[in-house]
């Protein structure tokens, strides 16, 4: 298994991955735009013969106001089924975090995710050491409340 940098011709793979992995789904411009706006901040974890099995899709956040402090935010991450639970969310978790702080400054890095969602929030809780900051009420399109999480990547 590989970890590198998105190449514009991951995306569609990447693309693939999401729609089997989650309800949350993209325009391929979208995604066009993480990879040409922030290069550095999402990954495609790839097997022996070059298949896209996961991926991380971040960013920097845009929507603060401008002098506050700059931070990543996690648009999505997934992992095809049969490769899970072998460390590379967790990989490219830590991979978009230290470009984050190193390219960008980061402060912290903020996600959400189902309260329903144990696999995830044991990565990002127990494993990763996000803390919770806010209930979002019905964020789902199927009403589902989101944890809105937040990581510090201060030294
Ligand atoms: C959540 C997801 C990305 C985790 O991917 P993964 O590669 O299996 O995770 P990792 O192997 O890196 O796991 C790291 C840690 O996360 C936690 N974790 C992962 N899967 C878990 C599960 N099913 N139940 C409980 N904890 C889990 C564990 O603490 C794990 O460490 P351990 O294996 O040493 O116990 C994967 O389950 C997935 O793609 N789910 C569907 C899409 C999704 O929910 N994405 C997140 C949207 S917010």
């Amino acid at each position: 298994m590989n970890i590198r940098p998105v190449r514009v011709d991951d995306l569609p793979g990447m693309q693939a991955c999401n729609l089997q992995n989650l309800p949350e789904n993209y325009t391929m411009k979208y995604y066009l735009y993480h990879a040409m706006t922030w290069p550095s901040l999402s990954y495609v974890a790839e097997d022996h013969k070059g298949r896209i099995v996961g991926y991380i899709l971040a960013k920097m956040d845009e929507d603060g106001a401008e002098d506050a402090e700059p931070h990543g935010h996690v648009t999505s991450i997934s992992i095809l089924r049969s490769y899970r639970r072998l460390g590379l969310a967790k990989k490219l978790m830590v991979q978009s975090q230290e470009a984050m702080a190193a390219v960008y400054r980061a402060s912290f890095v903020s996600l959400h995710v189902r309260k329903s969602n144990r696999a995830a929030l044991g990565l990002y809780r127990d494993t990763l050491g996000f803390t919770v900051q806010d209930i979002e009420k019905k964020y789902y399109a199927d009403g589902e409340d989101a944890y809105a999480m937040q990581l510090s990547l201060k030294p």
